[in-house]
């Protein structure tokens, strides 16, 4: 196993009720003006936009409010933030609901100390952004999925070809994030079912990396992974499910906390990640839902193109779907039939017709997903290999 350092600066206040902390909280940090910013009004359907308002009333703090950020969030709602932080004298971010309008917000806690066009704060060959500083940030997370509650990255569209950009630095983890189960039940059951799958996905790209005993980290994957299993179905059947949105939202949270699961590993790609962004960027796509497309694919061809990793897929396929099956080929593909059947279990499309991908896109599309570099840690995927996998997912 590698050296690595593990640092989660994220307070979380998980359960029922946790909003009451909201005010005092936010104080605790030196937060009088909050810029309170959410997406296209889902909160202000379900009550959580009244409570908190209530909250940040009884604590006395101004607010100033940005609306309409996307799924798939645009640079332009993190320049229409910076802006409105630094006009009114903002010194709080609040970001209220799902992943695209966390953020948002931290790119906008980054811009808002950065002397440079928004355009800038993208990663560079560090893997970083480049600042030094950020306002100070907390969300309220009303949809699992992306684990943005508990991390330190942020995932921005930008120009004309919707291209997805990363915005990351320790700074941009948010000071506490109030995650509360119930503020989950009104997610629309394709939003709630694309969550499970991106969440199952985080947890995926950090298991399938070259076999290093990193045995604490994959255990506890493998049983994350099996709690997204059985719990997203339960949602399915039942969305006010209350331990079932909760087990879901811890997961999510926990997927990416750190990245801990990656700790004392080679540095991976998120190759699903890569792929799946330009799917997102070119039919403007739900994120979970690309993920779920390629895997099965993806998987298939990295156990033939890199047979030296088939232990992996193997073991996986027995410690998370419990195949008790001697011969590790067949228990790999045994596991990635599983998978297939879970993703239908949950709704997603079969394939990438059914998606409304053109197959005369494809070629372009993975042009675009190797852009900056090959992807892939198992089997490294260039042009022609991502191509392969788009062809096996197209038709499923
Ligand atoms: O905008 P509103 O009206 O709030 O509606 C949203 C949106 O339409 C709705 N929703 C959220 N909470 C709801 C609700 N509807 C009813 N009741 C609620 N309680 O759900 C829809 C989708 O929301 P969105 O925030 O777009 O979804 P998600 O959380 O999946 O975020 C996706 C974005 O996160 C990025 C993705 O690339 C994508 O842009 N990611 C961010 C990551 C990170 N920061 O670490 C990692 C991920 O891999 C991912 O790339
Ligand atoms: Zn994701």
């Amino acid at each position: 196993m590698d050296n690595f350092i593990y640092s989660i600066p994220t307070t979380a206040y998980f359960g029922k009720g946790q909003i009451k902390v909201l005010g005092e909280t936010i104080k605790t940090y030196g937060g009088s003006k909050v810029l309170l910013a959410y997406g296209g009004g889902s909160i202000k359907k379900n009550g959580i936009y009244d409570a908190v308002i209530e909250q940040l009333d009884k604590a006395d703090l101004a607010r100033v409010e940005l609306s309409g950020i996307q799924p798939n969030p645009r640079i332009e709602s993190v320049e229409e933030g910076i802006d409105l932080f630094r006009r009114n004298g903002c010194d709080f971010i609040l970001a209220v609901g799902g992943g695209s309008t966390l953020d948002a917000c931290k790119a906008i806690a980054a811009g808002v100390e950065f002397d440079g066009p928004a355009t800038d704060l993208f990663v560079n060959e560090s893997g970083l952004s480049p600042i030094y500083d950020a306002a100070p940030l907390a969300t309220i997370l009303t949809m699992a999925g992306t684990g943005s509650e508990m991390d330190m990255g942020a995932v921005i569209t930008v120009g004309e070809d919707h291209k997805k950009k990363v915005v990351m630095h320790p700074l941009l983890n948010p000071r506490f994030s109030i995650l509360d189960p119930e503020y989950t039940f009104s997610v629309p059951e394709y939003h709630s079912m694309a969550g499970a799958a991106d969440i199952l996905c985080h947890l995926m790209e950090q298991y399938f990396t070259n076999d290093v005993a990193a045995k604490v980290q994959d255990r506890m994957n493998e049983g994350v992974m099996k709690v997204v299993l059985e719990d997203a179905v339960k949602i399915l059947a039942n969305p006010q499910d209350y331990d079932a949105r909760a087990n879901i939202m811890w997961a999510s949270s926990m997927a990416l906390a750190g990245f801990q699961f990656l700790l004392g590993k080679p540095s991976p790609t998120f190759p699903l990640h890569g792929m799946g962004h330009e799917l997102s960027s070119m039919y403007d796509m739900t994120h979970g839902v690309t993920l779920a497309l390629l895997t099965p694919a993806w998987m298939r061809h990295t156990i033939s193109a890199a047979p030296e990793h088939l232990p992996i897929f193997a073991r996986f396929a027995r410690n998370v779907f419990d195949i008790r099956e001697e011969d590790d080929a067949k228990a790999a593909e045994q596991g990635v039939a599983r998978l297939v059947e879970f993703y239908a279990a949950i709704k997603m499309p079969a394939n990438l017709r059914d998606a409304g991908v053109r197959e005369e896109d494809l070629a372009v599309i993975a042009g675009k997903a190797v852009e900056n570099g090959k992807l892939g840690i198992l089997a490294s995927l260039g042009k022609d290999e991502v191509l392969q996998i788009l062809r096996a997912a197209f038709t499923g």
